[in-house]
């Protein structure tokens, strides 16, 4: 196993340092957390909690954390006072990944680019926090609440790349229509991930019944962001035949298969969908759409990322 993160002493054989956890493992964390902390930010929402710590950065006056009898209800004030401790996990994670980079990785070839995705989840963590507490002191005004989902989708990405260049993951060599048609796929996925942030922010889930909603009939914007979804899945399905149709068997498998497992999931993703919408919103199947469109990018990312039209970078990770 090869070590990281906190220091517990040093190896008896070797006389260096050991830690307590495996590269993969810190960098794996880091992506899990920073999907987390959407799926939990979702959970504020959606449980009425948007207010349970009504000040920032302090969780109420004179404390950084929920105190009893708090005017807004303990299980309120836990759920947000939960997602703040996410985003300051995703802190300390993060430092600890920016120490392994600088300590262990430095002879890598790409080492600059792996250091600078590792800074990416710091200063993308102060952004959050910042943009958190503008959240809160703008009473959830649904910009910013938009602005905060935003911000996660660089940084979910930034943590899937750092993870893939830590463990050294070759690139796939890809020809340019496969490319040109993966960037529309990518793009596509972006708009309709930052639409449904504006169906939220003009729906009924607000996290707090005093908080504005953008001027926006629901109805209409439900039907543009489905109108998307169903343009982007024709549009992966017509990636995964061109890819069967013309490339090599090792882009089939490899870049072919990660697209297969993005179409499938943004099936469901849009079933989610649909239902949620004919339903009435129920929070129980809200929260799992929040979690599809994290896992719907996360596998966009997961495959783009890992194409290249140059065969240069094959391997050069
Ligand atoms: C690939 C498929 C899809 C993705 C990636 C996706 C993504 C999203 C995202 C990111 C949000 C915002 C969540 C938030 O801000 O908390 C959202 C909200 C929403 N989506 Fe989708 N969506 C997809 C398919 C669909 C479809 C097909 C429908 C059908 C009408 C739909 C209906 C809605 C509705 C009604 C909301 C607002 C839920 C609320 O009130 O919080 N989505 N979607």
């Amino acid at each position: 196993m090869r070590a990281i993160g906190s220091e517990i002493g040093k190896d008896p054989k070797t006389g260096k340092r050991r830690f307590l956890l495996n590269s993969s493992w810190l960098f794996t964390v880091l992506l899990f957390l920073q999907g987390a902390l959407v799926v939990t930010g979702g959970a504020v929402r959606l449980t009425g909690s948007g207010l349970g710590c009504p000040t920032w950065p302090e969780c109420t006056k004179g404390s950084i954390k929920p105190v009893a009898h708090q005017a807004q209800g303990q299980l309120h004030a836990w759920i947000e006072f939960g997602n703040r401790l996410i985003a300051w996990l995703i802190f300390l994670v993060a430092i600890a990944a920016l120490v392994y980079v600088q300590r262990r990785l430095k002879d890598r070839e790409n080492f600059k680019t792996i250091r600078l995705l590792a800074i990416s989840q710091l200063a993308g963590f102060l952004a959050q926090v910042i943009l958190g507490g503008i959240t809160v002191l703008t009473k959830l005004n649904p910009l910013a609440v938009s602005a905060h989902f935003a911000l996660s989708i660089p940084l979910i990405a930034a943590a899937l790349s750092l993870r893939s260049k830590v463990k050294a993951r070759p690139n796939i060599f890809i020809s340019s229509t496969t490319q040109l048609v993966s960037r529309i796929v990518l793009g596509l996925t972006v708009l309709v991930v930052l639409v449904g942030t504006i169906v939220t922010g003009s729906g009924p889930h607000a996290g707090d019944i005093q908080a504005k909603r953008y001027n926006i009939a629901p109805r209409d914007i439900s039907y543009i962001h489905a109108d998307l979804v169903i343009a982007l899945i024709a549009l992966t399905l017509g990636l995964w035949l061109v890819i069967r149709a013309a490339e090599s068997p090792e882009v089939r498998e490899n870049y072919g298969g990660k697209v297969l497992v993005f179409l499938l999931i943004s099936l469901a993703q849009g079933a989610v969908g649909y239902i949620q919408y004919f339903t009435g919103l129920p929070e129980l199947i809200v929260g799992v759409h929040l979690l599809g469109a994290t896992l719907v990018w996360v596998s966009c990312w997961n495959f783009y990322s890992i194409g290249s039209t140059t065969s240069i970078s094959k391997g050069k990770q």
